[in-house]
């Protein structure tokens, strides 16, 4: 297709009226305004490819008749149109008239021999002629999305031998039947959601090219005594029957489904043996359903299971016998209990384990060791009481892991941080559990591992204090939330100066409680205290204030080989804390090196972390369902 090399916009100056009438300057004329534009636009368009006239109010055009040659591409979206002009415009390859008040169609489209997309979503179809689309030989997406179409007439398709994508969503459908998608021989996407179908007929869906079925939202659907999945082609990958009303898993014909969605019906429970008839399936969706129980071996021949999402049900236990290459696990809010060693046993593919919003009160110390992959763990708001040192030991690539609002019993003070190795963490969240939030900050060894760490969340923590040398150990840091604290903020300077070269709008509302002096100021707002050559500077407060915290130049000097694996990276960081040529470096010149390295650090490495995010992002919505499937736009 040919891209649009350059689209000349004439906007109109509401306050003159109406939209500027021809364009002599450019193949491509683009309207947008929402005046009223004079039908004599389309009388002379000698020479356009591309027309595109956007809100405005064109009304009745059955008295136009757009003549035309080299037109290829109409986009007449939200035009309020009422009835469509007479085409003769055989090039045309791209009509969009979507949005507007059309109520019935005649022969229009019977001229646009090259026509491959049409778009009448969101119009005010309820019965379409079944000679509308004949000649459209070319046609390979149809839009009828959003229409109060009620049903189809058994010869609508089928002139469209080439159509692929077929998009019924949001009509008023009430039965498919069996003769009117026979001719789509080369369909690969079928959305007939958000219908009131009560009924697929045998064989409706027969279609050998099939590679997505949507059905979800018909929430009558379920109640059919016929099975679902009846007939469907080979190729079938991607199937969508959420919210139409099932009570147990639908048994498919065809082995080749790899994405099933079930989301919001009310299976309460999966037997052993409901997924047989999905050997290969990859993705599979229960979201709430709930349910209770899932037998033991019921998802145990799934070898292929990469995605299970269980999120919202009431389920009591973690699943058995989940597939070696399960990679990803959502069983936030639900009623777990506990999470015992053997629950997670071979999971050493799972990357994404989120246990959020459960009754978990119980963790066992070997629980994760297993999870040699782990990269995102999320066990916030749970009552567990005790989370032993090292109990996520095992996740030693672990990059986000949330714990927030968990109310350990207050450690004692010796007790370490419950992950060790904190070598890749990127996003810690501990807001809302004061008790994590001590272990972490007393925790050198952890602290000081964190060298990846971008995000921090201590908001609500009941923090008063925060150690001096902390953005030594955090040289990543980009975002650290501490609303909801108390804090003290004398000698806090250091920490406002970096805040104001962060660009984070949450720390423009941490307030210091104590001392008096500043009360109700913004933390951001202290200025530094000014710098005389033989004042006490930040960096030589915390054996006063702290006697937890340890000297960091010494720690690092003394336990470096301890913490940091010697590579030639992590050795270069490292020279600005050790050698002995810096024990007479004044501190506050370290400090202000570090700063500055933090920054270099943060600008480099913003771009990274927002692709991180991103990654993290696609892994959630992961589309593996359109893998091997054209998307619309390249259909063409
Ligand atoms: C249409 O416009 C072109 C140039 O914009 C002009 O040369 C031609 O004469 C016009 N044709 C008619 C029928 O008005
Ligand atoms: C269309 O043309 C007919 C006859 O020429 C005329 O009676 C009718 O009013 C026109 N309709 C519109 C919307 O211009
Ligand atoms: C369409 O245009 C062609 C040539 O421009 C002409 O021969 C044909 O009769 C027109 N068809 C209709 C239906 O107006
Ligand atoms: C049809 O138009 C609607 C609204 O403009 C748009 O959201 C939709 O993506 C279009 N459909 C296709 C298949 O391009
Ligand atoms: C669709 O049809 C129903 C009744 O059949 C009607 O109440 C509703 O307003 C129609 N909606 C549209 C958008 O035409
Ligand atoms: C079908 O159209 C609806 C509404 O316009 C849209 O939300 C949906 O994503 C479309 N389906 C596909 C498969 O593109
Ligand atoms: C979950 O179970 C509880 C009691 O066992 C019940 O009250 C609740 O309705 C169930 N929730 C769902 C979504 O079925
Ligand atoms: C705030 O910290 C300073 C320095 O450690 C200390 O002297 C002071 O008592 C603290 N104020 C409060 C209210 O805790
Ligand atoms: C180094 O580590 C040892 C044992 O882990 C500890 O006893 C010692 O205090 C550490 N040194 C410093 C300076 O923290
Ligand atoms: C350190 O750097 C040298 C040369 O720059 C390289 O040969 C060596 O493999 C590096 N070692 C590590 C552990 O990266």
């Amino acid at each position: 297709m040919t891209h649009l090399v350059l689209v000349l916009v004439l906007v109109a100056a509401v306050r003159t009226g109406a939209c500027p009438v021809m364009c002599t300057c450019s193949r491509h004329l683009a309207v947008r305004c929402t005046q009223q534009v004079p039908a004599e636009i389309f009388t002379n368009l000698t020479n356009l490819q591309e027309l595109v006239i956007e809100n405005s109010d064109l009304g009745d055009l059955s008295n136009v008749s757009v003549a035309d040659l080299e037109l290829q591409s109409m986009r007449l979206s939200q035009n309020r149109i009422v009835s469509l002009p007479e085409l003769n415009v055989t090039n045309l390859r791209h009509l969009d008239l979507s949005g507007n008040l059309i109520e019935t169609l005649g022969v229009e489209f019977r001229t646009l021999r090259s026509l491959e997309i049409l778009n009448l979503s969101a119009n005010f179809l309820t019965v379409i002629d079944s000679d509308s689309f004949s000649g459209l030989e070319s046609l390979k997406c149809l839009d009828l999305s959003r229409n109060n179409l009620t049903r189809l007439d058994d010869a609508l398709f089928e002139p469209l031998q080439a159509l692929q994508y077929l998009n019924l969503s949001s009509n008023q459908l009430t039965i498919l039947n069996e003769r009117c998608f026979i001719s789509l021989v080369k369909l690969q996407q079928l959305d007939v959601s958000f219908n009131r179908l009560v009924r697929v007929e045998l064989g409706s869906l027969q279609l050998p090219s099939l590679a997505r079925l949507l059905l979800a939202g018909n929430s009558r659907l379920g109640a059919s005594k016929q099975p679902m999945l009846v007939g469907t082609g080979q190729r079938l990958q991607t199937v969508d029957a959420s919210n139409i009303g099932l009570e147990q898993v639908p048994p498919a014909l065809t082995h080749s489904i790899r994405t099933l969605r079930l989301v919001g019906n009310s299976i309460k429970t999966v037997r052993c043996g409901d997924l047989d008839s999905y050997p290969l399936l990859q993705l599979l969706d229960f979201d709430s359903n709930g349910l209770e129980v899932i037998e033991d071996d019921a998802l145990g021949r799934l070898d292929s299971l990469t995605i299970l999402y269980l999120t919202n049900n009431n389920m009591s236990e973690i699943p058995k016998s989940l597939s070696e290459k399960l990679k990803v696990l959502h069983l936030e809010h639900n009623q777990i209990q506990q999470v015992r060693t053997r629950d997670l046993q071979g999971l050493t593919s799972l990357e994404v384990l989120l246990l959020n919003d459960n009754k978990i009160r119980l963790i066992e110390a070997e629980a994760f060791n297993q999870l040699t992959s782990l990269v995102t763990l999320d066990i916030s708001r749970n009552p567990i009481k005790i989370l032993e040192a090292g109990c996520l030991s095992g996740s030693m690539a672990l990059q986000v892991l949330r714990l927030s609002n968990i109310d350990v019993d207050s450690p004692p003070k010796e007790v370490s941080f419950p992950l060790s190795s904190t070598e890749h963490l990127i996003t810690l969240d501990l807001s809302g559990s004061p008790g994590l939030a001590r272990q972490l900050l007393v925790d050198t060894a952890a602290l000081a591992a964190s060298r990846q760490l971008q995000e921090l969340d201590l908001s609500f923590t009941d923090l008063e204090f925060i150690r001096s040398d902390l953005l030594h150990f955090l040289p990543q840091l980009r975002i650290f939330h501490i609303d909801g604290n108390r804090i003290n903020c004398t000698q806090l300077e250091w920490l406002a100066a970096w805040m104001r070269r962060q660009d984070e709008p949450e720390y423009k509302r941490v307030t210091c409680v104590s001392p008096p002096e500043l009360w109700g100021t913004l933390l951001i707002d202290l200025q530094p205290v000014e710098a005389t050559p033989n004042r006490p500077t930040t960096t030589q407060t915390p054996t006063t204030q702290m006697e937890d915290y340890i000297d960091i130049e010494s720690f690092l000097r003394e336990n470096k080989s301890e913490i940091f694996p010697i590579t030639n990276s992590t050795r270069g960081e490292m020279s600005m804390f050790s050698a002995g040529a810096q024990e007479r470096l004044h501190p506050g010149l370290v400090l202000a090196a570090a700063m500055l390295g933090t920054a270099l650090v943060l600008v480099l490495l913003g771009v990274r972390f927002a692709k991180r995010r991103r990654d993290a992002l696609r892994l959630r919505q992961e589309d593996l369902e359109v893998s091997s499937l054209p998307g619309v736009t390249e259909l063409w």
